[in-house]
C-alpha cells in the first residue's frame, strides 16, 4: 500500500461539548479507514487522571497548556486519523488547521443542553453552571465557524453526520 492511501489527511472535529464529536468521529474513522483519537483521552492518559481532576487539582490554565501541547504534537506527529477535540481546543492553539481538515459539528445550545443529562454534567467542568456554559457557547460559535473548512448540522443521527462528512471530503 502506498503512503498516500495508508496515511490519508487527518479529519479534526471541533464543536461545543456534547455536539457528538466522539461518536461521530468513531463512525467517520470506521467508514473512512482511519484511526480514531480522542484528544481529551490523550491528555488523560498522559496525566494518568481525568480531565475533571486536572481542572480541580491543577486549574483550567494548566489544562489549557496541556491542550495546546497536545495540539502541537498532533500537528507534527499524527496522520491518517480522525481526531475529536475538546470543545476549547480551537481557542488555545493557532495550529488547529495544520492538524488536518477541520469540521465543525454545529448544534444549538438548547439542543446540546438537552443531550447532556445532569449526572453527566459533573464530568464536564464548564457545564456545571448552565448560564456560564451558554455564554461560553456564544463566544465560541464564531471561532468554530472561522477555523472550520466545513460546517455540518450535527442534530442528525451520528451515522448520517458521519456520511455527510465523508461526502464533503471526497
Ligand atoms: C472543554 C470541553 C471538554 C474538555 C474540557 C473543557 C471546553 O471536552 O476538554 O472539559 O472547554 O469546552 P468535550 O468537548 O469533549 O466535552
Amino acid at each position: 500500500m502506498g503512503t498516500a492511501s495508508y496515511c490519508p489527511e487527518n479529519i479534526v472535529l471541533v464543536g461545543f461539548m456534547g455536539s457528538g464529536k466522539s461518536t461521530v468521529g468513531r463512525a467517520v474513522a470506521k467508514k473512512s479507514g482511519r484511526y480514531f483519537l480522542d484528544a481529551d483521552a490523550l491528555i488523560e492518559s498522559m496525566q494518568g487522571r481525568a480531565i475533571s481532576a486536572i481542572f480541580e487539582d491543577s486549574g483550567e490554565e494548566y489544562f489549557r497548556n496541556l491542550e495546546r501541547e497536545s495540539a502541537e504534537w498532533m500537528a507534527e506527529c499524527v496522520k491518517g486519523t480522525v481526531i475529536s477535540t475538546g470543545g476549547g481546543m480551537p481557542m488555545v492553539t493557532k495550529r488547529i488547521r495544520e492538524i488536518g481538515k477541520v469540521v465543525y459539528l454545529k448544534l444549538s445550545f438548547d439542543e446540546i443542553a438537552g443531550r447532556i443529562p445532569p449526572d453527566e454534567r459533573v464530568k464536564r467542568p464548564l457545564f456545571k453552571d448552565m448560564q456560564k456554559a451558554r455564554e461560553i457557547y456564544k463566544r465560541r460559535e464564531k471561532i468554530y465557524e472561522r477555523v472550520a473548512d466545513f460546517t455540518v448540522d450535527a442534530s442528525k443521527p451520528p451515522e448520517a453526520v458521519a456520511d455527510e462528512i465523508i461526502s464533503l471530503l471526497e
